[in-house]
């Protein structure tokens, strides 16, 4: 196998447009030398060193340039390195309780998350998670704690006539009875700002972000974005939140962070937090289990790992010098997602599109059998799979997702391709999209 561009080719020598960037991981393009270059030359220098005794010109400058990235909420913050999502799903859960614990807040233990949600496979990040389907075997074996109502204005259970507006709210006040009902419990609030692979790139109303952070400030509930999937541009912005105007306190990213060049992912944490962890006793004297440790208390062998830290260095740099957050921005005008965005909404008059919704290089297709009752096919016909499969036979690679409904029912494409496409490319690729559903329609 190999890759270039926005191609890969498989064993047999067939070629695939990478529609979706693997998982929504490759933002930069596939074989990219720059990125292996840096990578070979780390691991010459030196391949890896354990940060309980050493840290490194390449992780110290990295973590730096991410905070810039980050921009101004997270000045003076810090950045934690994992390898994946997962990982830093369950590090920031675990940074929300300690710094919790550090203010002398201990009874605050609960992270309070959404329905419809993903945030890893970890039981830990399964546990905040609302993603049915993935996680529904292992239930017995976590520790769960409420998970709230996302607003998804294509089937919303209020009113959507104000744009929206009034679901958003309807919705953020759940999350604040829910934190009340906590009783003092609740340490943080964990979303994907913008929904990614469970629900289809569904964007949340105007003012709900905002209605959201307010509410976890006034209760004194960390407030932690994932932004595994739609972090490092892919949404057409350094970060998401950053299109709503929302601070958080601490951000989680992985996937296009090296994308896909190595295992990597980050937890940034606001200065507030940091300040909190470092000062250690802070107000905690009177509480055990208070910490007083004055460093966080986590690790895992890899974290920092110096080989995949040069690489999501070496693609920063790429998606910097090439301008690739720009060329992601559907509202930006001769852009990739410009593009994007006018060739998957001309998809919206096949019969079996519902829905097609998305921001930058993140965009969800949803499949109904009846467009006016917006009635599912059958979980059982998997239609977004047969799509998939289709497509693939096409050479075009999408991301087929069921469950949008309620977890079962409802079939989706999750499209999410390298910043490098171009306008061509994406047009070939709407035609192989219109195609396959055609034929997964006549079957
Ligand atoms: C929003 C979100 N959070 C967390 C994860 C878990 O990341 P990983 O698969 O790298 O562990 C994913 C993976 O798809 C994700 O989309």
């Amino acid at each position: 196998m190999r890759g270039e561009g926005v191609y890969v080719w498989d064993a047999d020598g067939n070629r695939y447009l990478d529609f979706s960037g693997s998982a929504a991981v490759n933002f930069i393009g596939h074989g990219v030398r720059e990125i292996s270059d840096a990578m070979v030359e780390q691991a010459r220098q030196l391949e890896f060193v354990h940060t309980s005794q050493f840290t490194t010109p390449v992780a110290e400058e990295f973590a730096q340039e991410l905070l810039d990235f980050a921009g101004d909420n997270f000045r003076g913050g810090a950045v934690y390195f994992t390898c994946g999502g997962s990982e830093s799903v369950e590090t920031a859960l675990k940074l929300a309780r300690q710094y919790q614990v550090e203010i002398g807040q201990t009874k605050r233990h609960q992270v309070l998350s959404r329905n419809q949600s993903y945030h890893g496979a970890t039981l830990g990040a399964l546990a905040v998670s609302g993603n049915r389907k993935r996680r529904e075997i292992y239930l017995p074996m976590v520790r769960e704690f409420e998970h709230v109502g996302m607003p998804y204005c294509y089937r919303c259970a209020f009113d959507c006539t104000d744009s929206c507006y009034n679901c958003g709210q309807q919705y953020a006040a759940e999350l604040e009875r829910a934190i009340e009902t906590a009783n003092g419990e609740a340490a943080g609030f964990i979303s994907e700002p913008m929904s990614g692979a469970t629900l289809g790139a569904v964007t949340p109303p105007p003012g709900y972000l905002a209605a959201i952070a307010e509410i976890c400030r006034r209760h004194g509930v960390l407030l932690i974005a994932d932004e595994v999937m739609t972090g490092m541009g892919r949404t057409g912005r350094n970060f998401a939140v950053e299109h709503w105007q929302v601070a958080p306190d601490i951000l989680i990213t992985a996937k296009g962070i090296s994308s896909g060049y190595a295992p990597l992912g980050v937890v940034i944490a606001s200065k507030r937090v940091v300040d909190a962890i470092a000062a250690g006793s802070e107000g905690g004297q009177e509480c055990p289990p208070h910490t007083g440790s004055g460093a966080f208390l986590h690790g895992f062998t890899y974290n920092a790992h110096p080989i995949s830290v040069a690489a999501g260095r070496a693609v920063l740099a790429r998606i910097r010098s090439s301008n690739l957050v720009h060329a992601a921005d559907s509202q930006a005008k001769g852009t990739a997602g410009s593009a994007l965005k006018k060739a998957l909404e001309s998809l919206r008059d096949l019969d079996a599109v519902g829905d097609v919704r998305g921001l930058g290089l993140l965009w969800g297709v949803e499949f109904v059998a009846d467009k006016k009752s917006k009635a599912p096919f059958p979980s059982e016909k998997n239609f977004s799979g047969l799509v998939g499969q289709s497509c693939r036979q096409r050479g075009l690679l999408v991301y087929p997702m069921q469950g949008s409904v309620d977890g079962v029912g409802g079939d989706h494409l999750l499209i999410a391709p390298p910043a490098v496409i171009t306008a061509e490319q994406v047009g070939w690729a709407a035609e192989q999209m219109r195609a396959a559903v055609l034929e997964a329609s006549a079957r």
